[in-house]
């Protein structure tokens, strides 16, 4: 169940990304677009639009399994922490209606040809600051000697602990994956052939860049964090083939990934005139953001089994009964909706947007 659980959220923490990178391009966009009347930055922000409400459902969609398998794994510390600060994370989903109906409303103003700027950075702070109640409930979940404090603070679920413990360098991380995540997308979207060669430009520049913008931060965030861990927790991560392979695997990424933003800068100009885009680098730079969330998704999992394993809680001694016609059909279903998204992802590079497809 942990393998499934890392595997889900590591999608959830790119739909995440990608829509905070998204939303942050926009709002960019839009901005520099009504200043400077650039045309391929605002058409870019309306296409992008199109995608948002679809990205939206994957990324509420694929939090609901690990949220499942976070209850029933860390149930006694995710319950206790989820009700220390039960205001808030109820709250959530108010935010998430909101964020929705920012996207919605962006969305419809992009379609008629407005700006929708006001709507992307609206959308983009609700987004910030739900990231910073899920990044608090899930630090404070492995605390648990902070509790009776919280408890004694306010009973009521109203005292919200700011920045305890290691939330802000998480959250900032995991930001920062935004920054990269929604880099390599644009480069997915401006290396694919369908749109024009300026707006190509742009999105192989940019989002290059981008993504080498969020490497460069979330290098010295992830040693914070690291550097942070009790030494037991990093005794355990070092000593584990999987979390050791993980972090080695998510700095060789970190690398590739570098040197493909890099390129996709420089050589934008000359990429975007290719007819037919370069679906190598496409490809690539997709498989790239999710390679990239599986492994530091895979050392956050190793830093929590470490830290709550130092209070007493170890999670790989919980007994398990396995349930296999359950388990058969979740699987069967995860790789149908697997297959659709990577159609979709297909279906993204291909398409060329309606306004396009009589300008060469
Ligand atoms: C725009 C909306 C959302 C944002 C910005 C967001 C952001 C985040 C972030 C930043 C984390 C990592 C926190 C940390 O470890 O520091 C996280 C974890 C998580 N999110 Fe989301 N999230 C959103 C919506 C959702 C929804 C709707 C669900 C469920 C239905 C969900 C389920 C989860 C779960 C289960 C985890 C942690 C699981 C674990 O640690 O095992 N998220 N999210």
């Amino acid at each position: 169940m942990c393998e499934l659980h890392i595997a889900l959220l590591s999608l959830h923490f790119v739909a995440v990304q990608a829509m905070l990178g998204a939303l942050l391009v926009c709002a960019l966009w839009e901005a520099r677009s009504r200043r400077a009347g650039n045309e391929a930055l605002h058409d870019g922000a309306r296409q992008l639009a199109r995608w948002l409400p679809t990205l939206m459902t994957f990324l509420i969609n694929l939090g609901v399994p690990p949220l499942l398998f976070a209850q029933v794994l860390f149930g006694t510390a995710l319950y206790t922490s989820s009700t220390l600060i039960g205001a808030y994370w109820i709250s959530v989903v108010v935010w998430l209606m909101v964020m929705y109906g920012l996207i919605y409303v962006g969305q419809f103003r992009a379609a008629a040809g407005r700006h929708w700027g006001g709507q992307a950075l609206g959308a983009l702070l609700v987004g910030l600051v739900i990231a910073a109640i899920y990044s608090t409930n899930m630090t404070l979940m492995l605390h648990p000697g902070t509790w009776p404090g919280m408890y004694r603070a306010g009973a009521h679920g109203t005292h919200f602990p700011f920045g305890g413990g290691l939330v802000w360098p998480r959250w900032a991380f995991m930001l920062s994956g935004g920054l990269v995540t929604g880099g390599l997308a644009l480069v997915m979207l401006g290396a694919g052939g369908a749109r024009r060669a300026a707006l190509r430009t742009v999105m192989l520049r940019e989002g290059g860049l981008l993504a080498c913008a969020g490497l460069a931060a979330q290098l010295p965030l992830g040693w914070l964090i690291l550097a942070g861990q009790r030494w037991e927790v990093r005794a355990a991560l070092s000593a584990s083939p999987l979390y050791h392979g993980a972090e080695v695997a998510w700095l060789a990424l970190w690398a590739v990934a570098l040197l493909a933003g890099l390129a996709a800068a420089l050589a934008a100009p000359r990429a975007a005139a290719r007819e037919r885009g370069l679906p190598g680098l496409a490809w690539g730079a997709a498989l790239l953001a999710v390679l990239l969330a599986a492994a530091f998704t895979t050392v956050r999992d190793g830093i929590r089994d470490g830290t709550l394993r130092a209070s007493g809680f170890d999670v790989w001694s919980l007994p398990v009964t396995v349930n296999v016609g359950v388990l058969v059909i979740f699987l069967v279903l995860v790789v149908v909706a697997l297959a659709v998204v990577g159609g979709l992802i297909a279906l993204a590079l291909r398409a060329r947007p309606p306004e396009e497809t009589s300008t060469p």
